[in-house]
Order: structure tokens, then sequence, then C-alpha cells
């Protein structure tokens, strides 16, 4: 290990003098000892955990390995409870306090006394708070994720999370299963600790979180209740300190190709949609403009070689992807479209962290030459409709769909369109293209998940199950459907998709990337001569400070003054 230079802590717990008196004198209050802590590192552990977040159960007791392996390594772990972000039961959005605990992790390790920091998250937006808020605080940081939980059951039948419950939804509404198989399939849809284990938003981010080089290899495909995972958080712990010693920071970590990687595996992963906007914010903390376009080319490119719901053909989930080898197998498949001499948390570049990586089942994980999906599986597209940009996700919806023109269905809420959705009458066919607005960042707010818009009750017992959908919101990563998403600018803010009627002819054509509202431009301008910004959704407090600071999804929903380029930092205040 290398020798340890002055350490930041000291400046709390170094110096023998009155001003550091409290200090001292309060870390004994819990039962410290001067040996507990002079000459060590003071790591501090940011712990993602509550009631509130089923995901993140075992991190109650996981934090103890990390502990265990901080004290064998000869540092001194301090633990820090942060604001949990528990994706399933949390109003109105995740994403609105995304920024929230970013800000709290990034204010958290610059007021307490740490020297190294690993942070504990996994569940949907906590993996990229938690990178964002230590990608601002650039002190030795170590991400641990929480795992994916087992495989769901019901009746011998694999179950996937979200996914199936969009699908088991449909079926219970089209008269296809009974009250009492839902209530089973409620109950057997999330059987363990650990995050969704379809490829939904949690899977992707930790997964780009490891590609990244934020993570040990491997760490992000163990199942939460695994007891490799037990033994991977010890690691954690002792790696940390060592860490420190090397003064590793996220910005020797996070360099514009480890970006680049990331998305080159979250596209051969078939990711969340979701993981466009959190890597253009962390790109943009750690001082790189990434944007929507290298997420189009790379998509490309790259074809989706992880056979994992909800882009794959079969039931295979996260445990089925573990098994296969996870992610370091995936990624030494990517050979050479990944830049292997980036740095990792290791020390060592992710070529050396996964050059003995292996795959033990080539369905899960596929040779580039046989892929789920030959192109990437995300897709960029502008036009009048979203002139700053919208996604769309190929590989997870109805071909039919990517070249499509139909009349619009236009809705301004959810309720009304859920009223839409349950009239048994409602004059809607499966070539109309449903339009949800003022569900994007600042009108959501936060850009619920609500993108996935559910077929209506008469087309579903026509047996439809995909159509066209246009939104200004997100969707979740275990979703599927011909749905395009993030339409920027949103229409709260006067997009043009606050413009469209009811009736308006859409054109999307997917191959050449264009989404087109069939209505003159001076059309348009008489309509926005007229238009009306909705009132504003808060008049106080925290969802204020959002509303007037967020920036729009293809930027990344940053707010404006926590990015690099707000201003150059100060340093640390030496207060006290
Ligand atoms: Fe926590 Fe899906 S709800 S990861």
């Amino acid at each position: 290990m290398a020798e340890l230079k002055t350490l930041r802590s000291e400046r709390w717990l170094g110096r023998d003098d009155f001003r550091t008196f409290n200090h001292r004198s309060r870390v004994m209050q819990m039962g410290y000892d001067k040996k507990d802590w002079e000459g060590k590192p003071v790591i501090a552990i940011l712990n993602n955990w509550s009631d509130y977040n089923p995901c993140h159960m075992h991190f109650k007791h996981r934090v103890e390995e990390v502990k265990r392996g901080v004290l064998q390594a000869g540092g001194f772990p301090l633990e820090i409870q942060t604001v949990s972000l528990g994706e399933n039961l949390i109003k109105p959005s995740a994403l609105l306090y995304r920024n929230m605990l970013a800000m709290e992790v990034e204010e958290m390790i610059r007021a307490y006394p740490a020297d190294g920091v690993v942070l504990m998250g996994g569940c949907d937006k906590t993996t990229p708070a938690m990178l964002l808020g230590a990608t601002s605080a650039n002190l030795p940081s170590i991400f641990l994720p929480a795992g994916p939980m087992l495989r769901g059951n019901w009746g011998g039948k694999t179950l996937g999370s979200g996914s199936d419950a969009f699908k088991y939804w449909d079926d219970k509404r089209a008269g296809i299963i009974s009250n009492d198989e839902w209530d089973a399939i409620v109950g057997g849809i999330a059987r363990s600790h650990g995050t969704c284990m379809t490829m939904g938003t949690a899977s992707t981010m930790t997964a780009i979180a490891e590609a990244l080089g934020m993570t040990l290899p491997g760490a992000s495909s163990i199942p939460a209740v695994d007891a490799s995972h037990q033994r991977m958080a010890t690691n954690v712990g002792r790696r940390i300190v060592e860490m420190v010693a090397e003064d590793l920071r996220p910005s020797r970590i996070q360099t514009r190709d480890a970006f680049l990687n990331a998305i080159t595996v979250a596209m051969a992963m078939g990711c969340s949609t979701n993981a466009i906007i959190h890597v253009i914010a962390q790109a943009r903390r750690a001082g790189h403009d990434i944007g929507l376009n290298d997420f189009d080319r790379i998509s490309r490119e790259i074809p989706v070689i992880a056979n994992v719901r909800p882009s794959g053909t079969s039931q295979y989930l996260m445990e089925d992807f573990y098994y296969a080898g996870g992610l370091p197998a995936l990624m030494k498949r990517l050979g050479a479209y990944l830049r292997t001499d980036v740095l990792t948390v290791t020390g060592k570049s992710i070529g050396e962290n996964i050059a003995d990586a292996r795959v033990f089942n080539d369905d899960v994980i596929r040779p580039l030459s046989n892929p789920v999906y030959a192109e990437g599986s995300l897709a960029v597209l502008r036009g009048n409709l979203a002139p700053d940009g919208c996604v769309i996700k190929p590989s997870a919806m109805s071909e039919k769909f990517l070249v499509h023109q139909g009349p619009a269905i236009v809705f301004d809420d959810y309720p009304s369109l859920k009223a839409m959705l349950e009239d048994e009458h409602a004059d809607i066919t499966a070539d109309h293209v449903i339009v949800l607005r003022n569900a994007g960042p600042k009108g959501g707010p936060g850009m619920p998940e609500w993108g996935m818009i559910p077929i209506s009750q008469r087309l579903l017992k026509q047996g439809v199950r995909d159509m066209l959908r246009i939104s200004d919101a997100r969707m979740s990563g275990t979703s599927y459907g011909a749905c395009v998403l993030h339409v920027s600018p949103e229409a709260f803010v006067g997009g043009n998709l606050a413009l469209v009627k009811t009736g308006d002819l859409i054109a999307v054509d997917v191959p050449n990337r264009r989404i087109e509202v069939r209505v003159s431009d001076e059309e348009l301008a008489r309509r926005r001569a007229t238009w009306e910004p909705p009132k504003p959704r808060f008049g106080r407090g925290y969802g204020w400070m959002f509303s007037e600071h967020i920036l729009q999804a293809d930027e990344g929903c940053d707010m404006d003054f926590l990015q690099t380029s707000f201003g150059e930092t100060a340093g640390e205040p030496d207060i006290f």
C-alpha cells in the first residue's frame, strides 16, 4: 500500500488544540479511542438504506461487512445515512429527488471528516445521484451496487420486475387471468432483497457504474442475497483505504473514454432509456460534453448481446446474467469496442480487470455474431416535434411501428388519458398515435415514468398489444413498446409538443431518426401565438428550486447551478 500523505480528516481529528476539542471529544462519546483514528484514513460510508426502500433492505447489515474491510485495511469507518429514494414508493417521481440526493452526497462528503467514500446504492436513481455527488466532491470514492434480487416466481413461471407486472395487468384487464392469480403475482414478483432483476434502470445504472470503473470488477451483477455480495462488500471496504493512499479520485477515473465505454456497455446490455439522462448529467459534472448524439452514434455500432428482459427473447434475468459470467464477461466480448486502457477503482485498467473473464452461457451473453438485436437498443429522433431530440427503444417494440404515420389523440394530463383508456367506447384504433404532454422535467414534475402509456381496454380486447405513443415523460427501464420519450423541449415550457391537436398527423421514421407533426410552420406559429403557459407546479420549497433550475432531458435534468460549467469551485472553505 502506498504511504499516506496528510489526511484531510486531520483538520477535524488530527490537531490537539481547542478548535478540534469538540470533534475529538464527540468521537470519543461514541466509544472510540485515539487508537481508532490516529494516522488512519476516515472512510465515510454513505448508506442509502431506509424502510421505504425495499431494494436496499440488506444494506442495514451489509454495511457491517464494508466496515470489516475498512478496519482490516487500517481505516476508520463512519456511516452516514442518506436520503433513501425507494423508486417504488416515492411520488410523483424519484427523478424529482435525484438531484436532492446528489446535493446531499456532495455536501455531506465536503462537510464531514472524510478521506475516502463508499457509496451504497442501486435502486434506480440512487446510483446516478450518489455518483453525481461524489463526482463533484471528488474525494476517492467507490460504488457498492445493491445487486439484483432473485428471479420472481408464480406457479413455476419466472416473473421479471416491471415487465411482467405490465404484461399480466394487461391480461387481467383483458379477462385472461383472475383476481386471485393477480394477487399471487403481486406476492411472487419480488421475493428477495435487491434491485429489479430485469434490465431496468437499476441494472443499467449499476452496470454503467462498473463500466465507468467506479465499482470492483463484476460487482454490479452479483445477486443481493448471494454470499459473494457480502465478500464483495468487504473487499470494497479494504480497497477504499488503499484508494485514499493512492489518491485515486473520480476525476482520474471518469475520463471521456470511460463515459464512452459506459455508453457502449449500456447499449450492449439493452439499457433503460433513463440511462441517457443520468449519463449526460454525470459526464457534464465530470467536465465532458457528452450528449444525445453520442448515444445515437454508439447505438448504431453496438449490438445488444445481453439476452435479458425486456430486450431479450427469453425468460433470462439478471440472476442468469450473473451465472453466465456477469458484466466482465460481457465487456470481454465487446473486445475492440471498448477503450481498455482506462483506469478503474482497482488501480488497474478495465482491460486488466477483465483479462480472465469468461462467458459460461452463449445464449445469455451472446457472441457479437449472434446478437439479440443487431443495432443498439436506443435511437434518438429529431424533427419539428422534438427539435432538441427524443428517444425510442427499438429493441423492445413491435417492428411495424419503426416507420409509422397516424392521427394524434392528445392528452394534457394523466387523469384524462386514464379516462379514455378505460372507456369501452373510446374512438381509438391501433393506428392512432397517443400523445401525453406536460409530463416532462418541469411539467411532470420530475418526468414521471408514464411514457409506457397503457393500451386502451377496448383495443386490448381486440388483441392489440403495441401502438405508437409519444410523451415528454420517461418510462421505466422494465417497460417496452413503441414509446417515444423525453421529447425536448417539453410541452410545459412551450415545446412544439404543446401545439399538437387531436387529429394532426404524426410521422415517426426510426431508421432515418425523424419525428414530425405534419403541420406547417405557419400553422405552428399561429398556435404558438395563442398558447398560454400552465401554472407553475410549485410555489415554494425544494420543488420550487427544482422547477426554477432544472435543465431539459437532453441536458441530463441536472440543476443548472450544479453543472461544472456553472462556476469554478473555490475549493474547500477552512471555516473552523
Ligand atoms: Fe428499486 Fe426497481 S424499485 S430497483
